[in-house]
C-alpha cells in the first residue's frame, strides 16, 4: 500500500454522499485521517454536522477538526446543492440559496481552514469543486454555473493570497453518478447528454476522489490557482 498519505489530517465537507464520500474514504484507504463535515448526519469515525453557510458552526466545526487532528494539512470542500430551474420559473430564493451553499459554504470553510493553518505556522492544501457546467452553461441551469463560475474564480484569487504555503486548487467534475445528478432518473435526452462526450459514459464518485486525492499529495506541488477538468473529455480547455 502506497504511504504516501500515512497520518496526513484530512477535512472533507460534504462527505455524507457522493464524491465527498468516496474522497473521504478513499483518503482513510490510504492511510489519511479524516474529519468529515455534512448537512446529513453522518455515523463513521470523526464528524459533525454543519450546514456550511452558517459561520458559527463552520468556526465551530473546523476548529473541533483542528484540534481533534491536531491540525489540518488539506481541506476538501464538495458539500454543494444543484438547481434545476428555467429563470421565469426560479424563485428568488431557491436561487439565492444555491449561491450560499456552494459558494459562501465555500468561503466560510475556506476561510476558518486557512484561518487554523496559519495559526499552526503551518502551510496546507486546499480543494474546492467547480463544475465542467461553469465553463460549458447550460440552459435551466445558470444559479447553479453561477455559483460554480464563482468557485473557479475564488481558487485563482484564494491561490495568490494564501501562497507561497497555502495551494489552493480546485476539481471541475463532469456528470457524475451521485445523489445529485440522479442520473437513473432523468429523461432519456438528458441522459444522452450528460454522456456525450469522448468518453461516452458518465464518471464514478472515486474517479473523482482520485483527482482530489493527486491534487492532495506531492505530486501536485508546483500546482496552484488551477481548475482540473476530471469530465471524460466533455470540456477541453
Ligand atoms: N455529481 C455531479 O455530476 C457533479 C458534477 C460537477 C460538479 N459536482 C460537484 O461535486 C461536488 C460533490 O457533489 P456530489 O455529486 O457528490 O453531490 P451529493 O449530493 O452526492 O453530495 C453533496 C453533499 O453535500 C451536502 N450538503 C449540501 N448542502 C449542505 C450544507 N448546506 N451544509 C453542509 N453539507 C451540505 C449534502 O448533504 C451531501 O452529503 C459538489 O460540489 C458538486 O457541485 C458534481
Amino acid at each position: 500500500m502506497s504511504t504516501e498519505f500515512k497520518g496526513l489530517k484530512v477535512v472533507v465537507s460534504g462527505a455524507a454522499s457522493g464524491i465527498g464520500l468516496a474522497t473521504a474514504e478513499l483518503f482513510e484507504k490510504k492511510g489519511a485521517r479524516v474529519a468529515r463535515l455534512d448537512f446529513a448526519p453522518i455515523e463513521t469515525g470523526l464528524s459533525f454536522q454543519v450546514d456550511v453557510t452558517d459561520e458559527i458552526q463552520v468556526a465551530e466545526a473546523i476548529a473541533a477538526a483542528d484540534n481533534e487532528l491536531g491540525g489540518i494539512d488539506v481541506m476538501v470542500n464538495s458539500a454543494a446543492i444543484f438547481l434545476y430551474g428555467p429563470l421565469l420559473e426560479t424563485p428568488v430564493a431557491e436561487a439565492r440559496r444555491v449561491l450560499d451553499v456552494n459558494l459562501i459554504g465555500t468561503f466560510l470553510v475556506t476561510r476558518e481552514t486557512v484561518r487554523v493553518m496559519k495559526s499552526r505556522g503551518k502551510g496546507g492544501k486546499i480543494i474546492l469543486f467547480s463544475s465542467e457546467l461553469a465553463q460549458l452553461g447550460r440552459e435551466h441551469h445558470a444559479a447553479y454555473c453561477a455559483s460554480k463560475a464563482g468557485v473557479s474564480a475564488m481558487v485563482r484569487c484564494w491561490a495568490k493570497e494564501f501562497g507561497p504555503d497555502i495551494l489552493v486548487n480546485a476539481v471541475a467534475p463532469g456528470p457524475t453518478d451521485t445523489p445529485l445528478l440522479d442520473y437513473e432518473n432523468l429523461p432519456e435526452h438528458w441522459k444522452r447528454l450528460e454522456s456525450s462526450n469522448p468518453l461516452g459514459r458518465i464518471g464514478q464518485p472515486k474517479e473523482i476522489a482520485e483527482a482530489v486525492l493527486f491534487l492532495a499529495g506531492p505530486g501536485s506541488n508546483f500546482m496552484t490557482g488551477q481548475v482540473l477538468g476530471v469530465n471524460g473529455g466533455a470540456s477541453m480547455v
